[in-house]
């Protein structure tokens, strides 16, 4: 539980609040590169914070602010440039760094006192990402999986009317799986009409005796990266690799969970965005030849009537999302009641007032890369790691598995690896 005054301080998001100024000294992601190859300009919302994501025509990305320095047109209906943006209303160009270089109306033109705001973009895994903070900018972190060229990426996202953190919350959460994933999971099936595919938690390519069967011991290890969680079963000792290896949170905002790096974007303080770099494995020996990285919306399981789309509900990725964006925009903290399985979530606020903390008193908080070597490869630990490829295989293929049902990857790889008759049954 939390008093009201903590629960604000921890969920507002806006620049000079307490936890805003610590979120501005991370990347975001905020686009994928397929979203700008279909359109070149994208209204973005970040950090409380409107804005426009625009690449120009030479390829060079800005990232400015949303309204226009004359008479503040809504940039997103702006014209890209060989260099710049110009807005659609009386022609005002801006470059990436916010300045205006063109006034074509004005007799007497005085673009060297216009400038908007801008902000530093990166491009990198089919991705471009924002850093909204102060400068000096830190490298971009390459979370492991963002670098490995013997898979195919995708790039799965879908914006939730809620406040980043109740998403955030649930990657310190290790219970949820044991219910939200399996009883509800079975639940959502029934509602379905298929109780045939009804299944307790499992991990595909798991052994029948290896299948989850009820969470005796979990533990949370603060490292450099952030939290490191550790979970053993009642059916399996503590050789496993999910007691052995654990699963890496990196604070404040990524997880690595099996072969998908979830990042939450605090879009304001009620909205976010899931953003989830996937990757789908090849067969040994093979090496991506993506040229570009596919992205799809996934959808949403509650219209705005609140009925549900159960149709939507069968896989994990929709499970979670529904379960926080129904908890409502902010969680109200104070009248939460914590027991013994939420020591993982406890642990993650404790960290998150200490780095903002931080940050006010004008330190740098953890997890902020300045050295380019350090960045550019960093190893997210995940019990997967240590698997073979005939269980990656199955891992992949299996429907529920995260946004797989979603993935335009998935239909192509089933085929590729199964067959064609693969696709008349629903793969579980
Ligand atoms: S409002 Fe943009 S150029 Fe006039
Ligand atoms: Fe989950």
């Amino acid at each position: 539980m939390l008093s009201a005054e903590d629960n604000k301080r921890l969920t507002e998001v806006g620049a000079g609040t307490f936890m805003g100024e610590l979120l501005r000294r991370y990347w975001h992601p905020i686009a994928a590169v397929g979203e700008l190859d279909e359109n070149p300009v994208k209204p973005v919302r970040l950090l409380g914070e409107d804005l426009v994501l625009y690449r120009d025509r030479s390829g060079t990305f800005g990232l400015i602010d949303r309204f226009c320095a004359h008479r503040r047109a809504n940039l997103m209906l702006g014209i890209p440039h060989t260099k710049g943006l110009s807005c659609h209303y009386h022609g005002w160009r801006f470059d990436e760094t916010g300045q205006c270089i063109q006034q074509p109306a004005e007799r007497r033109p005085f673009c060297d006192k216009v400038k908007l705001k801008a902000y530093p973009v990166k491009v990198a895994c089919g991705a471009v990402f924002a850093y909204l903070g102060p400068k000096p900018v830190p490298e971009l972190p390459m979370w492991d999986l963002m670098t490995w060229d013997n898979v195919e990426h995708e790039i799965g996202f879908i914006p939730l009317p809620c406040n980043w953190l109740q998403s955030m919350e649930n990657a310190q959460d290790t219970a949820h799986q044991y219910f939200l994933h399996a009883d509800f999971h079975d639940y959502v099936l029934e509602r379905l009409g298929r109780p045939d595919l009804k299944k307790r938690f499992w991990r595909p390519g798991d052994a029948a005796e290896e299948r989850i069967q009820g969470l005796v011991e979990h533990e949370y290890e603060v490292n450099e990266l952030g939290l490191l969680l550790r979970a053993a079963q009642s059916n399996k000792d503590k050789e496993h690799p999910d007691w052995t290896i654990g699963r890496q949170v990196a604070f404040p905002t990524v997880e690595r969970a099996g072969n998908d790096l979830e990042i939450r974007v605090p879009v304001d303080d009620t909205n976010m965005i899931y953003f989830c770099i996937r990757c789908h494995w090849l067969p040994p020996g093979e090496k991506s030849t993506q040229t570009k990285i596919p992205y799809y919306q996934v959808p949403d399981s509650i219209g705005p009537d609140q009925k549900i789309d159960w149709s939507v509900l069968d896989v994990n990725g929709t499970q979670d999302n529904a379960t926080w964006a129904t908890m409502g925009p902010t969680v109200d903290r104070t009248k939460e009641m914590l027991g013994d399985s939420d020591r993982g979530v406890v642990l993650y606020r404790r960290m998150l007032k200490e780095q903002a903390q931080i940050v006010a008193e004008g330190g740098e908080p953890m997890n902020v890369y300045r050295d380019p070597e350090k960045a550019k490869y960093i190893h997210l630990a995940a019990p997967e790691e240590q698997h073979y490829w005939e269980y990656q295989k199955l891992q992949q293929l299996s429907r529920n598995r995260s946004f797989n049902k979603f993935s335009p990857i998935m239909r192509e790889r089933v085929i590729k690896i199964l067959g064609e008759d693969a696709l008349k049954d629903p793969i579980y």
